[in-house]
């Protein structure tokens, strides 16, 4: 009796374990990570640059100059909600710089948000 219930929980807490980690894993559907990849790549990189690293074209001329990504603390330090929130409602929306605009059309596709997400935890 005892035996049969430990097991379900000691396996429901091996689940929870292993799901402690960060999300770095990638969308499934090509068509979404394409889309983000896009994305990134047309309206976010001329200020945070290919890798992220904040070295875009126009980031000199930001008052703001946005973090390199492959910041280890940052990472480490910043929950995946509130890059999110940052991406959608822009940087004034948790108290950072305006010049990260946001990005309203993204709010109907959290799949797209979720893959430019994983796009920056990738960058380490
Ligand atoms: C016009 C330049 C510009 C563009 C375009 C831009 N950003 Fe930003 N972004 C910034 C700046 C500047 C900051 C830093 C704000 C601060 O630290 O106050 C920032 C901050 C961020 C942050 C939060 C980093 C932190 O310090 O917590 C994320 C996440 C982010 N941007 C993602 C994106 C994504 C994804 C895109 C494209 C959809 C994008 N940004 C487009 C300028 C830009």
């Amino acid at each position: 009796m005892i035996r049969s219930i430990l097991v379900p929980v000691v396996f429901a807490l091996g689940l929870a374990a292993c799901g402690g980690g960060k999300e770095t894993k990638s969308s499934a559907d090509p068509a979404v990570v394409a889309e983000a990849k896009q994305v990134w790549d047309t309206r976010c990189v001329a200020c945070h640059g290919p890798q992220g690293m904040g070295n875009g074209l126009n980031a000199a001329s930001l008052k703001t100059k946005p973090r390199s990504f492959k910041d280890q603390n940052w990472q480490k330090e910043t929950p995946d909600d509130r890059i999110k929130k940052v991406i959608v409602e822009g940087g004034a929306a948790v108290g950072l710089s305006v010049e990260m605009a946001p990005n309203a059309d993204l709010a109907g596709k959290p799949a797209v948000v979720e893959e430019l997400l994983a796009m920056i935890r990738g960058f380490v």
